[in-house]
């Protein structure tokens, strides 16, 4: 399993990465929001620089912000020439409200154009991105499981439910995980990304499940370094060794 980091904050990029253990970088539109205002391009040309500067292969997403095909498809060709980095993923989210996104993910990647499909909610939309060309699909494994109970969504609950779309299992990212690693084995070169992570424990249940790839905050992931009993240990021998050399 691989770690990725879910923010466009360039402190917590800086200090991730510098850690090693970080393999990629996701950002979207309301993660670079939180960020004092600026140029999205400009913004994520520094993220660049801070992946060339602590890896060779560090990857990194940037996500149209248009849910125009037609405006999603120059977006993401600004990017690759704008960024010019080996390693870019433009994320196209998943859908069908008004329009299929997964034919500007066709066309990307027919282009030769890495694709996180993200905002991913079941097995289907996952391995419907992947068999589009993907490269990346993303799950927003709480948000999925919110979705079991949020009282506003009750009514498309009930009839994704019975017109068999989803079954009740379909809302336990666990579930949904090991199942969409059984459908995509027709496409090995895809990499389920495991996104709206909250805790730690969702980094390791994600990442047993099936997800190649877990994408989480610095906080979370400062929380999955420390344990008390390290503390402990390591506080003893320091003590032990000083009381030795007096
Ligand atoms: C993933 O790529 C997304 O950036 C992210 O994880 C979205 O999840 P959240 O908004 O629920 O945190």
């Amino acid at each position: 399993m691989k770690l990725f980091l879910d923010t466009a904050n360039l402190k917590d990029i800086d200090e991730a990465l510098k850690g090693g253990f970080i393999r990629g970088v996701t950002t979207n539109p309301s993660l670079l929001a939180k960020e004092p205002k600026g140029n999205y391009i400009e913004h994520m040309k520094k993220i660049v620089a801070l992946c060339k500067k602590y890896g060779k292969d560090i990857s990194l997403s940037v996500e149209v912000f248009s849910n125009d095909p037609k405006e999603m498809v120059k977006q993401a060709k600004e990017f690759v020439k704008a960024l010019r980095y080996k390693h870019l993923a433009v994320k196209i989210p998943i859908g069908y409200k008004n329009e299929n996104y997964l034919s500007v993910v066709k066309e990307l990647s027919d282009a030769g154009i890495v694709v996180n499909c993200t905002a991913c909610h079941s097995p289907m939309q996952l391995m419907m991105a992947a068999a589009s060309g993907a490269k990346y699909v993303s799950l927003f494994y709480n948000r999925l499981r919110d979705g079991a109970k949020e009282e506003a969504y009750a009514a498309e609950r009930d009839r994704m439910f019975n017109e068999k779309v989803v079954e009740q299992n379909d809302y336990d990212p666990n579930h949904v995980l090991r199942e969409t690693r059984e459908l995509l084995k027709e496409y090995p070169e895809t990499e389920i990304i495991a996104g709206s992570i909250r805790t730690v424990l969702d980094v390791k249940e994600a990442g047993l499940n099936g997800a190649h790839i877990v994408t989480v905050s610095l906080k979370a992931l400062k929380a999955a370094l420390a344990h008390f009993k390290t503390d402990h240990a390591v506080d003893q021998f320091l003590k032990d060794f000083s009381a030795w050399l007096k």
